[in-house]
């Protein structure tokens, strides 16, 4: 794949990666008003709940496949020997928030999970935006350097 489709997917990727976040956290019908779900009709609770694991599954499945993407082109466009440290960083970074996630959704308070989940996309969002500065945009670099190469 030319390099300039592989930027654009990137790019799309993380788009869609914010937007999927995005949703997780809005998905309480009172989000900015509500602090936690108790208080809430335990009906409504409930369905909110079923819908927040169904969004959370998606958003961690389509980060994890976005993360395999990108390792995948360090090997592929063979970014490791060329940088290893680097790449080492980059790959270690990507398992390090996916098992952060992961954990944080797995310890959601049942029947509450209003808290963490605010605390889930507070987190994941700056890990993200840091993660694109420092990891993605140098790997950017390295794919610009190997396609001249
Ligand atoms: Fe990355
Ligand atoms: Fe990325």
């Amino acid at each position: 794949m030319p390099l300039a489709d592989i930027l654009t997917r990137i790019d799309g990727e993380h788009g869609r990666l914010s937007q999927l976040l995005g949703a997780v956290a809005c998905i309480c019908p009172d989000h900015a008003g509500r602090d936690d779900c108790r208080g809430c009709d335990p009906a409504l609770a409930r369905a909110c709940e079923d819908a927040l694991h169904e969004h959370l599954g998606e958003m961690l499945a389509f980060m994890t496949g976005h993360f395999r993407y990108e390792d995948g082109l360090m090997r592929d466009w063979r970014l490791i020997p060329v940088a290893p440290e680097a790449c080492d960083d980059h790959q270690r970074d990507h398992t390090r928030i996916s098992a952060a996630a992961s954990r944080m959704v797995a310890e959601l308070e049942p029947g509450n999970p209003r808290p963490g989940i605010r605390a889930l996309h507070a987190l994941l969002d700056h890990w993200i935006e840091r993660h694109i500065a420092e990891h993605d945009q140098e790997m950017i670099r390295l794919l610009h350097g190997a396609a001249k190469a």
